[in-house]
């Protein structure tokens, strides 16, 4: 037995050594590792190699420069190169005139760290703060550490180039491009305009402050009697499928920014049709905003900005402008950049998922990068219908008044980090969230025990 043992583990050394001398060998001749054969955890690791040698790099110069030819010879032999290795691309300094060589999601096991994950364009304030009591000037030092006031929210042709697109196509969608061909996606992206005023503005004669409802569709709202307060606000936010028409007793009837996909605006009305959902709101002036979740956004949007079918991919020969019901605007219209998704997934919502192999579904909620975006252009945000600690005892939607549903959990999405960040953004007074059990005695001195 202990021969057998004693041999065996001589035989695991000698393959141990032929295995570390092969990827030696394989470095020395054709240095990429990239295509070195293996499992999939050897092609993870070899990735994070060649990015760790890319950050190193990239720290020798200036941030966000990275030219890394020289930084591994080219495989001679081979007329290809490594698609890590050989990237350029710069947000100043050279100029990188192609876009990088694809990189695949299902080439990682995780998420990707990237030395520039956490560096997001920001944009010139769209205007002075007058509001004091606006969450801007919040003391709250973790909040203020992560909130960046001027993070760049919204996407368009004047805002991309080149090395924009290499920077972002590191990252998954809806985070980047990762994946997707620089022709099919610019080809919609250059139609997308410039947004020609901030999506909101204080009201005039209000207190100088933008007072806004972000209203999710939480079974809580379920005979909350809310609606009156909820019309209230300067703006009520909505998204996915937000019916009101039977519901405004508890939801409000108001709608002045949809928050939406393709899949969202298209897949609504079959899906929430039997509660009385025929399309998406389309109040008088109202502004649409596009969060550009994959691919078939980008296509959407072309068909949609050209006021023209869409052509190829899963929506194929569909009209997106019928889905506005004619209050479609390109100057009320506005596409989230990925650089606030990113920070919003980064800084705030930041689930262990995203290290499982599943990672690249993995992403925050309509419903929380809503959220995000008031917290982003108002100065207050009361949240109503999203998710609480006592979820359990209220309906999935707000709609599904009759019968009790229980709440859905997909795996793309972390609801327990969301509610708890909802949660916590309430009793650090960022936000105001509806959490119906609370005591109503809370704004009055609390007794001491
Ligand atoms: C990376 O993913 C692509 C596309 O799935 C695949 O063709 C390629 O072989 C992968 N590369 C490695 C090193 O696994
Ligand atoms: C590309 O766009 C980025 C982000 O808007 C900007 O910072 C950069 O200066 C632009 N680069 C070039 C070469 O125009
Ligand atoms: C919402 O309800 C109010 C009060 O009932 C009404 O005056 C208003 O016209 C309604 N608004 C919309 C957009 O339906
Ligand atoms: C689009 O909206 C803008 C701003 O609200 C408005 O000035 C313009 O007249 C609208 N255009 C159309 C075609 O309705
Ligand atoms: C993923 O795992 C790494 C290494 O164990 C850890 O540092 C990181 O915090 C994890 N990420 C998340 C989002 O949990
Ligand atoms: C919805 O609210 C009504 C009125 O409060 C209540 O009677 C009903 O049971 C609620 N539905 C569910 C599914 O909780």
């Amino acid at each position: 037995m202990a021969v057998h043992t004693s041999r065996m583990f001589s035989l695991l050394l000698i393959m141990t050594v032929c295995f570390v001398v092969l990827i030696l060998s394989q470095e020395r001749l054709s240095k990429r590792w990239i295509t070195f054969p293996g499992k999939h955890e050897l092609r993870w690791e070899s990735f994070s190699f060649d990015i760790k040698l890319w950050g190193q790099k990239e720290k020798t110069t200036a941030p966000l420069s990275v030219s890394t030819t020289t930084s591994r010879a080219k495989n001679d032999d081979s007329t290809q190169t490594n698609p890590v290795t050989e990237l350029k691309y710069s947000t100043h300094g050279a100029v990188a005139e192609t876009p990088i060589p694809l990189l695949y999601q299902g080439n990682f096991t995780k998420l990707p760290q990237w030395d520039f994950d956490d560096v997001y364009n920001q944009d010139a304030p769209p205007r002075p703060t007058t509001c004091a009591q606006s969450l801007r000037n919040s003391q709250d030092e973790n909040f203020k550490k992560a909130f960046l006031p001027n993070i760049r929210l919204f996407l368009h042709k004047d805002n991309i180039n080149m090395s924009e697109w290499n920077r972002l196509s590191h990252f998954n969608n809806p985070f980047g491009f990762m994946e997707y061909k620089y022709d099919d996606v610019m080809a919609s992206v250059k139609l997308i305009p410039k947004p020609k005023e901030p999506l909101l503005l204080p009201k005039p004669g209000g207190d100088g402050c933008v007072h806004c409802a972000v209203v999710g569709t939480a079974g809580i709202l379920n005979g909350s009697k809310l609606g009156a307060e909820i019309d209230a606000h300067d703006y009520v936010f909505r998204m996915n499928g937000a019916v009101t028409k039977g519901f405004e007793e508890d939801v409000g009837n108001r709608t002045s920014v949809y928050v939406h996909t393709a899949h969202s605006i298209t897949a609504s009305p079959s899906a929430f049709g039997t509660y009385g959902y025929k399309s998406a709101p389309h109040d008088e002036g109202i502004k649409y905003v596009m969060i550009p979740e994959g691919m078939r956004d980008f296509q959407w949007l072309k068909g949609l900005l050209k006021g023209q079918q869409v052509s190829g991919g899963q929506f194929d020969k569909e009209w997106p402008r019928d889905y506005y019901s004619g209050q479609y605007n390109e100057s009320r219209f506005y596409v989230l950049h990925q650089d606030f998704l990113r920070y919003v997934r980064n800084r705030f919502l930041k689930s262990p998922n995203l290290n499982e192999t599943f990672w690249p579904i993995v992403r925050p909620t309509n419903g929380a990068f809503t959220l995000f975006l008031a917290l982003h252009t108002c100065d207050t945000v009361d949240a109503y219908g999203f998710m609480t600690d006592e979820y359990m005892k209220y309906s999935n939607y707000y709609f599904e008044k009759y019968i009790k549903s229980n709440v859905i959990f997909y795996a793309n999405h972390d609801y327990i980090l969301e509610k708890n960040t909802w949660k916590s953004f309430h009793k650090r007074k960022i936000i105001k969230l509806y959490q119906r059990t609370e005591p109503e005695t809370k704004t009055e001195t609390p007794k001491q025990h």
